[in-house]
């Protein structure tokens, strides 16, 4: 049977209806919240405003470093009331969103708080409180202030750990009567990668020369990077574990990007390089903030270049996390470089020696969607949640990420985009394979989709569209798409969208 989305009106498509898109708010248990996300120099824009310092991402999107910038992005610092009342609007029951490192502490932490910054947050926090929408704040989501760059050459040097301590001490003290869900840092081990190994985001250092990227510093940066990112975390988490969470209340977590690994051929070494794979990217983050230590395979794999934790550090590290946050999007194949030839960039160290394609005998793993290197696979939903479930013994986790961007077509007519039948099946089909994880046993206790409207996404801009509401480019205009439709229908668990 079809299923018509008749309360769409004249909008109205057919989802065929099969088990997969045939999930319902109730199949969720009741204390589940569902939320979007956001980060903020994805939406913010307001770049000079109000105190706020130049952050590394102003000077580099500005430096040539790529076409568009974040200067007006969504100008969510000025209609975020309204972007908050959208989301009331639609039922979100919890948002997730980052704090502009650059705005509240513009000279980091040898300079002033800026007032402006935290009555900006202020000012956030209470009007999601009074719609009832529960605020999850990421503290550091790849932006920081250009000066801590220019200064310490920044996660390079252990200083940046203090430093956002500092910045996590702030939060806490200023926000946390009201925020009882920490994010501390997103995606670490991917910020090292795009950072310190591929040279394509700030401050861009290249481990070994490769295309464009001729710096050729040593391949142990990111490695060092990530030693850096991580005993910030520990040290934060320790902070608020120690003395914020017994008169707060809350909980403290980070957010992981898990790709779903799989192996490309049945032989046993691809099957240890997808298990290398988890190791090597949501294993390097998660090992270290749960068992205080870094995963076997890295310290078969890296050696000597390896940092390793000190007793102490292996104290506070150990469960620094009381939540595990996974951003989910994709699936991909991974084929073994250790003994076989692969492409330069899959014989490289912070790789794990492995190369992850997305075809088999040039069949893709899913439907390509707009984003590079992400298919829609929504059995690998269950798949990673489980796999992180059994790892980590059910520790409690929230889906901080999941989302699906349409293909980078210009000229695309608003009517076209707000029509995003595909966003709601993906949804839907990788809501399905959550809930049977769940029901398998798994501790999941939300779920954010990334993103609540149309944002800068980093290298690609403004092409690459994630979002629930579409935003017009040179109004502002935020128009909801037929999937903000769904996630209402669905959240009051009218979700065969009928
Ligand atoms: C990962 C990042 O956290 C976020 O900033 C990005 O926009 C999405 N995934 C989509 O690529």
């Amino acid at each position: 049977t079809l299923l018509e989305a008749s309360n769409n009106g004249n909008r109205g498509f057919t989802l065929e209806e099969n088990e997969d898109t045939h999930i319902k708010r109730s199949d969720f248990p009741s204390g589940f919240l569902f939320g979007t996300a956001t980060s903020a120099y994805q939406v913010e824009g307001a770049y000079l405003e109000d105190g706020k310092s130049l952050s590394n991402w102003d000077v580099f999107s500005h430096s040539g470093g790529c076409e568009e910038n974040g200067d007006i992005a969504d100008d969510h610092y000025h209609m975020f009331l309204g972007d908050i009342e959208l989301m009331h609007s639609i039922g979100i029951q919890a948002y997730r969103f980052s704090i502009t490192w650059a705005r509240i502490l513009p000279r980091g932490r040898f300079g002033k708080v800026n007032p402006a910054g935290i009555m900006f947050y202020n000012k956030i926090i209470d009007n999601l409180i009074l719609k009832g929408i529960e605020p999850f704040v990421t503290i550091n989501h790849v932006d920081l202030p250009q000066e801590l760059e220019d200064r310490y050459g920044s996660w390079l040097n252990p200083e940046m750990q203090e430093e956002f301590v500092y910045l996590a001490e702030t939060c806490f003290k200023s926000f946390g009567d009201r925020v009882k869900y920490w994010i501390t840092i997103n995606e670490p081990q991917l910020l090292a990668e795009l950072a310190y190994e591929w040279g394509v985001f700030p401050p861009c250092r290249c481990s070994e020369p490769f295309g464009n990227c001729l710096d050729g510093n040593s391949d142990v940066e990111p490695i060092i990077v990530m030693h850096n990112l991580l005993l910030a975390h520990g040290r934060a988490a320790k902070l608020y574990h120690e003395y914020f969470q017994p008169t707060q209340g809350g909980s403290i977590g980070l957010a992981v990007h898990a790709y779903m690994y799989e192996p490309l051929t049945d032989s046993e070494l691809d099957h240890q390089a997808a298990k290398r794979a988890f190791a090597f990217h949501s294993g390097w983050t998660l090992d270290p903030s749960i068992f205080g230590d870094y995963p076997e395979e890295l310290k078969e794999y890296l050696g000597y270049a390896l940092p390793s934790f000190s007793l102490d550090e292996k104290n506070f590290m150990t469960n620094s996390i009381d939540f595990i946050g996974i951003n989910h999007y994709s699936s991909i194949y991974v084929k073994d470089c250790t003994n076989a030839s692969c492409s330069a960039t899959g014989n490289r160290a912070i790789q794990g020696f492995l190369e992850a394609v997305g075809e088999r005998d040039g069949v893709p793993i899913g439907e390509h969607t707009g984003a590079r290197n992400s298919y829609v696979v929504p059995k690998g939903m269950e798949e990673i949640v489980n796999l992180i479930k059994i790892r980590y013994n059910n520790k409690p986790m929230f889906i901080t990420e999941n989302g699906y961007s349409t293909p980078d077509l210009h000229e695309q007519r608003v009517d076209e985009l707000t029509n995003d039948v595909k966003r709601i099946e993906y949804h839907t089909k990788y809501l399905a394979s959550l809930a049977k994880s769940i029901r398998g046993g798994a501790d999941v206790r939300g779920y954010f989709a990334w993103s609540f409207m149309d944002s800068y996404e980093w290298l690609y801009g403004y092409d690459v569209r994630f979002g629930l509401y579409h935003v017009d480019r040179q109004t502002l205009a935020r128009t909801p798409k037929l999937s903000a439709s769904w996630y209402k229908n669905f959240l009051s668990n009218n979700s065969d969208f009928v």
